[in-house]
């Protein structure tokens, strides 16, 4: 009895010295610097997102090619104007290994801007400034969300073949307002349908009576939007207020009913928008996704849940080929460049300029959910234009 416990223990030792080399020590922990917004109008979507990155990381042991991860946190409340010192601090202060982040273009743009002087890896799990995968674009800048070019200008293409002539288009006055609707109005117009009127507003205002009231006046064939948020929230039930939503069709980027549904209620109900995540895609890969969400943070996810998981995703391939040393950044970026993501959302590579190549889904909202219709544009590159790597 006594020799079989000494024999039991000496393989167990065996095993471990070969698991763990006498003297080494373990990876050093991989620091991740979340710079997301926790309050303001885009609040919900930040928390999505960093559920959906913490997810990943949960499913994978809390380690990345053996390295356990640590997070550091910045609310980035949506302002541009206190980004540059909010990244400047992830980086300098807190030493992150890689900044993940953020919602807001404006924001985002500020991030790339710090991370091409310093060289720091930058995944973007949301914004979608046309810039940051184009004139901005840098070997060390990734995206797992989209450009604002992408939704728009597939929507562009849905309402020109719906024989709409006469668009009226409502957004707010920021970079991702005007590049959805440039996105837009360059499909539309291309097959022939007419921009007849370009409503903003600056962000984040939500007063939009006196441009609903301009749309009634105007009376085009539909609208089209970019809202996100909570400002999405007022604006659809805003627009069925003012009577609009029996005469005048909206139509937007999927943003205006995603992770908005339950406080927008009937109000968005029939609605059609376009956006690379739908509800109902009934794939092996998005149903254990949604079943772990689910049952990790009581919540159904939304796009920009998967968006925070597939940057998780993207550090996860690009620290594999490295084995965990994350200044091999050649090798690093050589392998997400050539990787195809396993998304929720289904497949996507990424393009030249680092964005996602990815179908672009038409949806319709039925009940609590944006239910899918069929693929609107399917494997949509942006152009990136302005890109030189
Ligand atoms: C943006 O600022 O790029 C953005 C914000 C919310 C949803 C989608 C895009």
């Amino acid at each position: 009895m006594y020799l079989k416990t000494l024999k039991a223990l000496a393989l167990v030792a065996t095993a471990f010295a070969a698991a763990t080399p006498a003297g080494a020590q373990p990876a050093p922990k991989l620091k991740v610097g979340l710079m997301l917004p926790a309050t303001g109008t885009f609040a919900a979507l930040g928390t999505a997102i960093e559920n959906g990155f913490r997810l990943y990381i949960d499913e994978h042991g809390g380690k990345l090619s053996g390295r356990e991860i640590e997070f550091v946190k910045v609310d980035d409340e949506s302002d541009p104007a206190k980004a540059t010192d909010n990244v400047n601090k992830l980086i300098k202060r807190d030493n992150v290994d890689v900044l993940v982040g953020t919602v807001h273009s404006g924001v985002a743009m500020a991030m790339a801007k710090v991370a091409k002087d310093t060289g720091t890896l930058l995944i973007v799990p949301n914004a979608g400034a046309d810039a940051v995968t184009g004139a901005m674009c840098a070997p060390n800048i990734f995206r797992s969300s989209f450009s604002n070019w992408q939704p728009g200008y597939a929507m562009g293409e849905v309402m020109a073949k719906k024989h709409y002539k006469n668009v009226v288009t409502i957004t707010w006055k920021y970079a991702a307002g005007d590049e959805s609707v440039r996105g837009f109005k360059e499909a539309f117009e291309k097959s022939g349908g007419k921009v007849v009127k370009e409503l903003s507003l600056p962000f984040p205002n939500v007063e939009f009576q006196a441009l609903l009231t301009e749309i009634a006046a105007a009376k085009p064939d539909a609208v089209y939007t970019f809202f996100a948020g909570g400002g999405a929230v007022k604006f659809v039930k805003d627009y069925a207020a003012a009577g609009l939503k029996k005469t005048i069709p909206l139509y937007g980027a999927g943003f205006l009913t995603d992770g908005t549904l339950d406080a927008q209620g009937a109000d968005a109900e029939g609605l059609q928008t376009t956006l690379h995540y739908a509800d109902g895609l009934g794939t092996p890969r998005d149903n254990a996704f949604r079943l772990a969400y689910a049952k990790t943070y009581k919540l159904q996810p939304d796009v920009y849940a998967v968006q925070g998981y597939d940057a998780a995703q993207m550090l996860a391939v690009g620290l594999a080929a490295v084995k965990g040393d994350i200044a091999k950044k050649a090798e690093f970026e050589a392998a997400l460049g050539k990787a195809t993501i396993d998304s929720p959302r289904g497949k996507f590579t990424i393009s030249r300029s680092h964005n996602p190549v990815q179908d672009i889904y038409l949806r319709q909202v039925s009940g609590k959910e944006n239910k899918l219709i069929g693929v609107a544009s399917k494997s949509l590159a942006d152009p990136g234009r302005g890109c030189r790597m």
